[in-house]
């Protein structure tokens, strides 16, 4: 059933772009570990996408393994280039809560205010329903203006603040935690 479902994704098409460009959505193969580290570490380098450091291949490798079949990765990607990924990974590894998982979102710089993050993010929703989740969780930082808007338009709702939670350059910084429900329960 999850195989068929990851099947369906492959032969899905989305246009995206205001441009009229057909982007093509598709569940994320070992091939694509390169370009899925390029993209994050863009996120890094551009400072409120995350607190994390850059990721090596092999870091993104064992991320990307470690992604079961309730788990999709998802990528955007426009004549053979990867211009963005999604992914639901696991939230925490107590059994109460393999039904919750948690958001990541990243668009190639120069494909961003495209519709790409948007895209993704409604189509990595409707697979979650699909596989019978329970709730996608996230955490952003306040500074992050565009993400939060793409999370509000998706109906995220904001949980709270997470005060002085990480810390990157030796600063405290702040991260609010949002939730959405998939299965209206
Ligand atoms: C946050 C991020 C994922 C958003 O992705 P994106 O592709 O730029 O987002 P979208 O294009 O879907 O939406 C952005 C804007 O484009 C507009 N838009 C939506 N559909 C569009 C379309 N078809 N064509 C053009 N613009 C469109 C939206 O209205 C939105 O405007 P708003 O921000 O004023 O609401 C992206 O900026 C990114 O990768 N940032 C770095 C990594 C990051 O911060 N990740 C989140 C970590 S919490």
């Amino acid at each position: 059933m999850v195989r068929r479902a990851f099947h369906q994704i492959a032969k899905e098409q989305t246009r995206a772009t205001r441009d009229g460009r057909t982007l093509a959505v598709r569940q994320a193969e070992e091939r694509d570990i390169p370009a899925i580290m390029e993209v994050f570490n863009q996120g890094v380098e551009d400072g409120v996408a995350t607190f994390d450091l850059v990721h090596s291949q092999e870091q993104t490798g064992a991320w990307f393994l470690g992604h079961g079949p309730l788990e999709p990765i998802l990528i955007v990607e426009s004549d053979g280039l990867l211009v963005g990924w999604a992914s639901l990974s696991r939230y925490s590894p107590r059994m109460c809560y393999d039904t919750v998982k948690e958001l990541s979102v990243y668009v190639r710089r120069e494909w961003r205010q495209k519709g790409v993050g948007s895209a993704l993010v409604g189509r990595l929703l409707r697979r979650g329903a699909e596989l019978g989740l329970h709730k996608v969780v996230l955490f952003v930082s306040p500074l992050n203006r565009q993400a939060l808007n793409l999370y509000r338009r998706h109906e995220f709702r904001k949980v709270g603040v997470f005060h002085r939670h990480g810390v990157r350059n030796g600063v405290w910084l702040d991260i609010i935690a949002m939730e959405r429900f998939l299965d209206e329960r």
